[in-house]
């Protein structure tokens, strides 16, 4: 104590400072314990906001705010990463590639992506009628979806505001247009004209499209989605899915993706309702199998006249039955990797080809060499591109065998069984051919489809009364005991039945 270290101080004044003192101290003990308290409880507070909210806010961004580059005041990073898909960058297979295109009245587009059909005559006849065959080019990056849907030659044909859906930031649209109801916006979109939904919106899908601006966190903001992955996950036996509160966040990092990246159609009624056919399931033939139960038809092919299907990018659809989505990655892990900025960890909102990209994209799950990964990936596209080709050749084959057979007179119900071949053989090689990862999600369910659709095209064969030596062959069922199979093959036998399961 200060008393006993100062003796000649005298008494009454020392008692005077021992009692100053030890108010002074105890005073400054409360302070602190109040400010302890205090310090504790802003502390608390802080977290608690910092879990609702944690990142540094330079500008406010409410659930109304459309634009990217005010999100991108607050995140940099990502934003900048965000603004280069406008890069245009081949790779073997796959990527995007800047062809000059000459300005017109109707297209002021001065770069376009490569044309598939004029690269690919046998797409053009394989969609004869449809306005597939008018312009189908390779896709490009996000910065791009706005543009390349308004400026397709595809407007030949009407189109309407349900195309909005996947290439435009629509979640603010939809509340507006449904005063705060999502569903009820996406239903007045969807009966819209094209040229009338496009005078609503103004980015390619944006930060909001895919985040809730008060926590960061992924959300869905697609209706078609969330009854899509309802009506799938029933299929699979998971009864009243509902992902706003299901999915997990791994989940997630798939599921903004496959909002839009999805095989779809538009209810055939005054709706005009975007819906994903997942009732069956998620796979191309089960998807097929629910077109044939509602009587779907997209439209007639031009040379046969055979009620069509046309399948669009089923990449969810795809990944979905391959070992990657087995082993739980997502599409954000190889198409929005981590990446370093300075000492900061990021998610790449380049979103572009993996190829272009090994050592971020793969080379965290893989270690082997950069060159040995690429050859990995680009010997599972060859082999798909070779399966294609075939595929392809087989298919221009029967349409040609199906016009030889009316020429010369064919039993009608034949032939209907016949176009019901076209149609399904058709569908299954678009799916695998809109599939833009040519093969690589799925190798090997890449190759069941194809597979398939060449049982398609030679059961139609067979109904056209063709190759009915092969069908002997194939159905081995309707073979003779193999103690009285002939040194030689029987002459060929006219199939009397058409093929069961068309
Ligand atoms: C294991 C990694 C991996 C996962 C997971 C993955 N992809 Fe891919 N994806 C690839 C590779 C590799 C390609 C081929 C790119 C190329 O040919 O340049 C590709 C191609 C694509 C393409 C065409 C890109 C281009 O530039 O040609 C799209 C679109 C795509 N994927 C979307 C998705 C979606 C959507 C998901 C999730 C449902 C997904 N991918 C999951 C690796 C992956
Ligand atoms: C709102 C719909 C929508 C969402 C959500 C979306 N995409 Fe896309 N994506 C598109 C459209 C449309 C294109 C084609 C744009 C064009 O060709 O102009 C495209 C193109 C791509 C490409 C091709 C890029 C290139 O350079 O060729 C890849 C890869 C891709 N998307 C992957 C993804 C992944 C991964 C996700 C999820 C993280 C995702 N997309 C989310 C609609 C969407
Ligand atoms: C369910 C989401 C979805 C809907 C609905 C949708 N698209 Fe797309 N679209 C995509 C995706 C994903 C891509 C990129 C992948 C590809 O090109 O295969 C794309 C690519 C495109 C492209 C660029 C490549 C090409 O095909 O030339 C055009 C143009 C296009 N869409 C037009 C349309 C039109 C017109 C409609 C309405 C009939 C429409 N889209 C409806 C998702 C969608
Ligand atoms: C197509 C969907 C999509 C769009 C559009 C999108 N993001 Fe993301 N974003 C993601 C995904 C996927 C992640 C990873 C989230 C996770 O792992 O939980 C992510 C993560 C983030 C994060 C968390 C930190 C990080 O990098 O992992 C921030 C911040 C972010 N995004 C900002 C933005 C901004 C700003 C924009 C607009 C300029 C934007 N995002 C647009 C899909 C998207
Ligand atoms: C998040 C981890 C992860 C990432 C990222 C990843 N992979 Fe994989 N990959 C796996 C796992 C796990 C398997 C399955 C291995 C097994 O079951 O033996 C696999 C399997 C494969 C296979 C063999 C299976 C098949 O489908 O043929 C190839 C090829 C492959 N990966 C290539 C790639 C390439 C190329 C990339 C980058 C574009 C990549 N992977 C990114 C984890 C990953």
């Amino acid at each position: 104590m200060t008393s006993e270290s100062n003796p000649t101080t005298k008494p009454e004044r020392r008692t005077w400072r021992a009692i100053i003192s030890v108010m002074v101290a105890a005073g400054l003990v409360a302070a602190l314990a109040a400010f302890g308290v205090t310090a504790l409880l802003v502390n608390i507070f802080q977290r608690q906001q910092e879990a609702k909210n944690p990142f540094m806010r330079v500008v406010e961004v409410t659930d109304d705010t459309v634009d990217p580059a005010v999100w991108g005041m607050n995140f940099p990073m990502q934003y900048d990463q965000y603004k280069r898909t406008v890069d245009m960058e081949r790779t073997r297979f796959g990527g995007s590639e800047a062809v000059p295109h000459v300005v017109n009245d109707t297209d002021p587009r001065a770069v376009t992506a490569r044309s598939k059909i004029e690269a690919n005559p046998r797409l053009k006849r394989m969609w004869a009628g449809y306005a597939f065959a008018i312009d189908y080019r390779e896709k490009r990056g996000h910065a791009y979806m706005l543009e390349d849907q308004t400026f397709t030659q595809r407007h030949k044909k009407q189109q309407y505001g349900n195309c909005m859906n996947c290439h435009a930031s629509m979640y603010t649209t939809y509340k507006q247009l449904g005063d705060g109801d999502i569903q009820a916006g996406f239903e007045k979109v969807n009966v819209m004209l094209y040229q009338d939904a496009r005078k609503l919106v103004e980015h390619p899908v944006s930060c909001i499209d895919c985040h809730d601006p008060a926590t960061m966190q992924l959300r869905i903001t697609r209706p078609a989605f969330k009854a899509g992955i309802r009506a799938a996950k029933a299929a699979e036996g998971v009864a009243d899915y509902d992902v706003d509160t299901m999915a997990t966040r791994q989940e997630m990092r798939t599921f903004v993706c496959a909002q839009c990246h999805v095989e779809y159609y538009f209810a055939p009624d005054e709706s005009r309702r975007l819906t994903f056919p997942w009732y069956k399931g998620r796979r191309g033939d089960d998807i097929m199998a629910y077109y044939d139960e509602i009587g779907f038809t997209d439209w007639e092919q031009a040379d046969t006249g055979a009620p069509m299907l046309k399948a669009q990018h089923p990449e969810f659809e795809t990944w979905s039955q391959g070992t990657h989505a087995a082993a739980g990655v997502a599409c954000a892990d190889c198409h929005m990797p981590y990446m370093r900025k300075g000492a900061l960890k990021i998610s790449d909102h380049h979103v572009r080809s993996p190829l272009l990209n090994i050592n971020n994209a793969c080379q965290g799950c893989h270690r082997a060499p950069e060159e040995e990964l690429l050859a990995r990936a680009e010997r599972i596209q060859e082999r798909s591109e070779e399966m294609l080709d075939i595929a392809l050749n087989g298919l221009m084959d029967f349409i040609d065998a199906i016009l030889e057979a009316r020429a010369t007179g064919v039993d009608e119900e034949r032939l209907n069984e016949a176009l019901k071949c076209q149609r399904a053989a058709t569908f299954l090689i678009d799916f695998v051919e809109a599939e833009n990862s040519q093969g690589f999600h799925a190798p090997q369910e890449s190759a069941r489809i194809f597979f398939k659709a060449m049982d398609y095209l030679r059961k139609g064969n067979i109904a056209l009364g063709k190759s009915s030596a092969v069908a002997a062959v194939a159905e081995p069922q309707a073979e003779p005991a193999p103690e009285t199979i002939p040194a030689s093959p029987p002459a060929a036998v006219p199939a009397t039945d058409p093929p069961a399961g068309v």
